[in-house]
């Protein structure tokens, strides 16, 4: 640990403007992000994780066709006024609470699809001079304890750079994440030396790939304005971090929790399951009708 310390962080980004056509025809009219998983839209997860972690300033960076995203965290003044007289209470608290008081939402626009680095590089007035988080809500992260980025900003305050999640991934899916080299792994973090975006297994530096939780400097949008084209001929993230590790120290962070890749639909599916049998409410009967269909269908003997 070094004597050097970082602010801790109070903003965070959310890149949101993707289209989602894996997810079509379900996101003709619904933005992935506000799928549900079990009784939350994804993009909930990600902004409870972050207010947990200590941001009080989300900054949701979208397309002009995705207002929900907006009208979510917005007041719903009518919908509260029709719970309060109804005497709805827990309805009421569940959807004031959507945003925590003095947790406030910025929405910036990212005109054209130029990629996740571009995404980022659009919030760069909002966020000014000072660290700031950035995740990826197809990422979920589900955890006992402390929430993923919370572990990544206590990480970020005792070594005083920026801080990347990584977890193990199998070889052959190196072509699917930025995978990146560290010099001295513990077995929980390491400075990186290298990071490449969706390298083939024969060119990966390592098998720990990047999972959508970012802690970065702000340096990265100098970098970011002169970042090219670069992966899937789009402006990457990864590439200006590639830059940023050459000046400043950028550590690699293996987070407890599990990770569901909300990008795909059996990441969706095994979300869905993990939140159901993890529900408050639902938990014992989630059980149980899972037993229950597998029984049915001949998959599960009873
Ligand atoms: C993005 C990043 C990649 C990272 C991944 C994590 O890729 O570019 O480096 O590993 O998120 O989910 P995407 O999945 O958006 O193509």
């Amino acid at each position: 640990m070094t004597a050097q310390t970082t602010k801790r962080i109070r903003k965070a980004v959310f890149p949101v403007a993707g289209l989602g056509t894996r997810f079509l025809p379900a996101t003709k009219t619904v933005p992935k992000e506000m799928l549900p998983i079990v009784d939350k839209p994804l993009i909930q997860y990600a902004v409870d994780e972050a207010v947990e972690a200590g941001c009080d300033t989300l900054v949701f960076v979208t397309n002009r066709y995705k207002h929900s995203v907006a009208d979510y965290f917005d007041k719903a003044y009518e919908l509260e006024q029709k719970l309060e007289r109804a005497g709805k209470h827990e309805q009421l608290e569940l959807i004031r609470n959507v945003l925590p008081p003095g947790v406030r939402a910025i929405f910036v626009t990212q005109s054209e699809a130029l990629g996740l680095g571009h995404a980022v590089l659009c919030a760069k007035p909002v966020i000014g001079d000072e660290p700031f988080a950035v995740l990826l809500p197809d990422d979920l992260i589900w955890s006992r304890g402390d929430g993923a980025l919370k572990q990544m900003a206590d990480h970020a305050q005792a070594t005083g750079g920026s801080v990347i999640a990584v977890q193990d991934v199998p070889p052959e899916q190196t072509g699917s994440y930025g995978i990146v080299a560290t010099n001295t792994f513990d077995g929980q973090a390491g400075r990186i030396t290298r990071i490449v975006e969706k390298p083939k297994p024969a060119d990966a530096p390592s098998n720990l790939a990047v999972v959508g939780r970012y802690i970065l400097d702000p340096s990265i949008f100098d970098l970011l304005e002169t970042t090219g084209q670069g992966s899937g001929g789009e402006i990457q993230l990864t590439d200006a971090i590639s830059s940023l590790l050459l000046h400043k120290p950028v550590e690699a962070f293996r987070f407890h929790g599990t990770r569901f890749d909300c990008g795909t639909h059996l990441g969706l599916i095994e979300a869905t399951v993990r939140y159901a049998l993890d529900h408050e409410l639902f938990s014992e009967a989630a059980r149980t009708l899972m037993q229950n269909a597998l029984a049915e269908m001949g998959v599960l003997e009873t």
